[in-house]
């Protein structure tokens, strides 16, 4: 074949089952996995070398349709057609979704699988609603190799076009005890919405994780191979997840240029592409207490910032003192860490449920909760054993306002308080940080308390600015009290 002729390939029309738009790695995997389950699988890429390379390399591993132009791909489906697109986020996505919109035709389906932002795909589905087009967002996780191997799947966007899509889905989809990791999330944003909160979660599941380390490390004085063991031995627990394993393997690692433990030769600057701050952004514009995600992500924030850690640093502030002694020895600290570490992943968990609660109750989505734990359990990044711990506590009637009332976590979390407290009072007198520990410790504190400082605020609020304030033994009145008259009489407003 020539690499410059447009007609290389003559794609059969109609013949394809889905198509597959954009094959950078994510998007040739997705591809090579929908042609591996039986499905035909329309392939195009702007730059027809990367079709011709996967045709070259895969071609033997299901039924395959290339096309060089947009017009043979489209063509090449079978209709109501459905394309996926796999492309950078952003303009790129923008302009290809311009670009289909031109060739396809009422009830056809545009399928987004990036990490877009869910008010973008919001956006996008409004404009294409009155041509017909269904556009939906959708979810995939589980990176390179969850894309070829089964990913975890949230597609958003109309019921119709999960109908059409749904099968095919969940076919390439990872599977556990039989069910796929693949549901109908909720119309329009729901898909990249709860993509977006499974990021947010990962982002405060791998700072909790971090934090663990860092407190074995420099509180119980652990070396890094006896903590990739401890890790190694937490696979056994309720903490049983891909994120553990990841850890003890990077942690097992010695780095072969130096000798040295690989994390150490590591810049210590955290990277992030944004999914987390989305979700804390979001957490803030919904009035949801997402202290752990939002922790995590100022975690990495801070990490980044190395002119002001130098200056800091330099600043020689440190007022911890001598690291106390360890009431146990380390054995017994690093059992406290793992309490601590799981009352503070439960508390994480039940801030992203909450946010997706939220949100679908605003947008109308109807998202079955305990379906998203299900469709967590493989493929994506957060699998983990105590999804099915969730799972189970959303299929009670009623189903939990917090995940910290569904008994299973109420008496999990009853038992891990006292070793969590224990943690975060040696952290902070050690001067080793750990603000997601700590965050998750006031947040199930706040929402156990009866009675918050709130009601002071409240009195501030109203004592500069007449914010008015809610009185205990009135619920429905709105009181303000006149402070800067003499006698300070109270008023009630309505
Ligand atoms: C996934 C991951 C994936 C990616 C994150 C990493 O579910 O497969 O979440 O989407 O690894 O976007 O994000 P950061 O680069 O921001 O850590």
């Amino acid at each position: 074949m020539t690499t410059s002729d447009a007609t290389d390939f003559a794609p059969a029309p109609g013949s394809a089952d889905i198509g597959v738009y954009g094959l950078g790695v994510m998007g040739a995997n997705l591809a090579r996995n929908l042609a591996r389950h039986g499905h035909s699988v329309a392939v195009f890429n702007r730059t027809p070398a990367r079709t011709r390379r996967l045709m070259e390399r895969h071609a033997d591993e299901g039924h395959f349709v290339p096309a060089t132009r947009p017009a043979d791909f489209v063509a090449s489906l079978r209709r109501p057609r459905a394309v996926i697109v796999m492309v950078q986020a952003g303009a790129a996505t923008e302009a290809v979704i311009d670009q289909l919109r031109a060739l396809l035709e009422p009830g056809d389906i545009i399928v987004d699988a990036g990490n877009t932002f869910y008010r973008d795909t919001q956006r996008r589905e409004a404009a294409l609603r009155g041509s017909g087009i269904h556009f939906v967002g959708m979810g995939v996780s589980g990176g390179e190799e969850g894309a070829l191997l089964g990913p975890s799947i949230m597609p958003g966007g109309t019921a119709e076009s999960y109908r059409r899509l749904g099968p095919m889905l969940e076919s390439i989809s990872a599977h556990v005890d039989g069910e796929p990791c693949c549901a109908h999330v909720g119309p329009d944003g729901a898909g990249h919405f709860v993509k977006m909160v499974h990021n947010g979660i990962e982002y405060a599941d791998m700072q909790l994780i971090a934090e663990a380390y860092d407190l074995l490390r420099r509180v119980a004085g652990l070396d890094v191979a006896r903590i990739a063991e401890v890790f190694r031995s937490w696979r056994d627990s309720e903490l049983d997840s891909y994120l553990i394993d990841v850890t003890a393997e990077v942690l097992g690692r010695t780095d072969p240029a130096t000798g040295r433990p690989f994390v150490d030769v590591v810049v210590d600057e955290a990277g992030q592409k944004g999914t987390g701050a989305w979700t804390a952004q979001t957490a803030l514009e919904l009035g949801v207490a997402a202290p752990a995600i939002a922790e995590a992500v100022f975690a990495r924030a801070a990490s980044s910032a190395p002119a002001v850690r130098a200056a800091v640093r330099g600043a020689d502030l440190d007022g911890a003192g001598a690291p106390p002694a360890l009431p146990g020895g380390a054995g017994a600290f690093a059992a406290s860490v793992r309490r601590a570490l799981y009352g503070s992943k439960i508390a994480a968990y039940a801030q992203g449920f909450d946010l997706i609660a939220t949100a679908g109750a605003d947008n109308g989505w109807d998202v079955d909760l305990g379906a998203m734990a299900r469709i967590w359990r493989g493929g994506c990044i957060i699998r983990a054993r105590f999804l099915d711990d969730i799972v189970r506590a959303y299929g009670a009637d009623p189903a939990p306002v917090s995940l910290l009332t569904a008994p299973v976590f109420a008496s999990a979390v009853r038992d891990a308080l006292p070793a969590w407290r224990e943690v975060v009072a040696l952290a902070a007198r050690s001067g080793v940080p750990a603000p997601a520990f700590a965050s998750s410790l006031a947040y199930v504190d706040q929402l156990r308390a009866p009675r918050l400082p709130a009601a002071l605020i409240q009195g501030q609020r109203d004592f500069f600015g007449s914010h008015t304030y809610r009185r205990v033994d009135d619920a429905d009145g709105v009181y303000h009290v006149l402070w800067a008259r003499e006698g300070r009489a109270e008023e009630k407003w309505s």
